[in-house]
């Protein structure tokens, strides 16, 4: 939550960008769900659609059933790994935001974009958001696709695709292509990317 409110991620710039591509769906996904961010979002705008958020972490599970228990006929909570990506439905949206494709190896990041292709309906849309250029409050670049973040448990690395590498998954897995550069409210460059399973 902290990052959040240093990144900016906090008042959800992001999901302003897309909402009024998601908030007419019937059903959407969010890969690693963290703190419910995304979820308290739609909710806080009247989204009408059902919600499966899948997330990794025990701890994070735990802490999202019992905040959206209110909520539970809507919003479903899986204790899922995205590489094991299985929904109950196809649906209309995937969220894969604020960085989350990062914590993929680049080989997992290819293979996870094809497994949720397979999770759309015809027409829906995978959001993927990354930093765009610099980093300014969280990890170092150490060359043009390694993040190292240092963190008080430890450090971590991450894979930061380039706009070229998502352009040839999309194309490979047969997904239109668009890029969508924004900023947050902090001035932190991304990028939104759109890839649609066609008709
Ligand atoms: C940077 S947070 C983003 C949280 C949320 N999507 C948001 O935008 O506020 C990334 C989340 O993805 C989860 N995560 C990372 N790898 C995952 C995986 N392989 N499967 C499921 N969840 C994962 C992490 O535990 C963390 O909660």
């Amino acid at each position: 939550m902290d990052i959040a409110q240093q990144s900016g991620f906090d008042i959800c710039p992001d999901m302003d960008l897309i909402y009024s591509q998601i908030q007419n769906t019937k059903s959407l996904a969010e890969l690693g769900g963290g703190y419910g961010r995304c979820v308290d979002y739609l909710l806080s705008n009247h989204y009408k659609g059902h919600v499966y958020c899948v997330e990794r972490a025990g701890s994070m599970v735990n802490y999202m059933r019992q905040h959206f228990e209110s909520h539970a006929s809507q919003i479903e909570i899986f204790h899922q790994d995205i590489c094991d990506l299985k929904l109950p439905e196809r649906v209309d949206a995937v969220l894969w935001l604020w960085s989350g494709i990062l914590e993929q190896t680049k080989a997992e990041q290819r293979l996870c974009i094809a497994r949720i292709k397979s999770c759309l309906n015809p027409k829906g849309i995978l959001f993927i958001d990354t930093p765009h250029s610099e980093l300014k409050v969280f990890g170092t670049k150490l060359d043009d696709h390694i993040i190292r973040v240092d963190t008080d448990w430890g450090s971590l690395e991450a894979y930061l695709p380039s706009s070229d590498e998502i352009k040839n998954i999309a194309e490979e897995c047969g997904l239109l292509f668009e890029a969508i550069p924004y900023q947050t409210p902090t001035g932190l460059k991304r990028m939104m990317y759109q890839l649609q399973k066609m008709a």
